[in-house]
């Protein structure tokens, strides 16, 4: 077993703000792999990677090679993902890399070299991991694994009201249709899909407050 909390779900379920708040209270630290999915996206496409069909191993490895991915410290004192010695930060949380992520992330070249990375960051002691196939793939050994869910309905209404996050002028109907098109993809793929693992707790927060979520896991996590 490894100190692990592991935070699976699908897209604009909360994840997240749980898995940052969870990190926090418990005074550990926080990794959001989905940020560094959406950092090999960015590259990509400043690589001029842009649909579907460009997402192929032999155009990925190249923007892998050139892809320095490490945890360090910001001048403010926090750890955060640093690409190419600099802090992305929101940059990564733009809609145009929303659009292209899931089919990057399907892709083995980027999964086997996000793999190392995240299970390399383990070594520290117990922390709080969120993604989607954490649980599953990456640390099948954790000691805790939570699946964060919440109606399509609600998820929709949480991502619109997440400044940055979405097309300028989107409708509720807009971003309900693109979190569902991510998901669909991220369950469909042959490497790692998006499922909770066997011996996951399913957390559905639809109605749930955050600090709610939180103090269950925490309950949970000290019992
Ligand atoms: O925050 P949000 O729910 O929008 O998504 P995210 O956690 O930033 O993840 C963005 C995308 O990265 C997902 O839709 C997946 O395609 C991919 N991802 C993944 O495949 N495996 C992970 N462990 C984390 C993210």
């Amino acid at each position: 077993m490894i100190d692990v909390i592991a935070i699976d779900g699908p897209a604009a379920s909360g994840k997240s703000t749980v898995a940052g708040c969870l990190a926090e209270t418990l005074n550990i630290p926080y990794i959001n792999t989905g940020n560094m999915f959406r950092a090999v996206t960015r590259a990509a496409q400043a690589a001029g990677i842009r649909t579907q069909e460009d997402c192929t191993e032999a155009r990925l490895r190249p923007v892998l090679e050139k892809l320095q991915m490490d945890y360090r410290q910001t001048p403010e004192g926090k750890w955060d993902l640093a690409v190419n010695g600099e802090f992305p930060g929101s940059a990564l949380r733009a809609p145009e890399i929303a659009a292209l992520v899931s089919q990057v992330a399907a892709v083995g070249c980027v999964r086997s070299r996000l793999k190392d990375l995240q299970r390399s960051l383990a070594v520290r002691g117990m922390l709080v991991m969120e993604g989607r196939d954490i649980g599953t793939e990456i640390f099948p050994d954790s000691r805790w694994k939570f699946f964060i869910t919440a109606t399509p309905e609600e998820r929709a209404r949480r991502r619109l009201a997440q400044s940055g996050e979405n097309v300028s002028g989107a409708t509720l109907e807009e971003v309900a249709r693109g979190i569902a098109e991510r998901d669909r993809i991220d369950s469909l793929r042959a490497i790692a899909p998006l499922r909770p693992a066997p011996d996951a707790e399913i957390v559905d927060t639809t109605g749930m407050t955050i600090s709610g979520v939180v103090g269950h896991i925490v309950a949970r996590v000290k019992a």
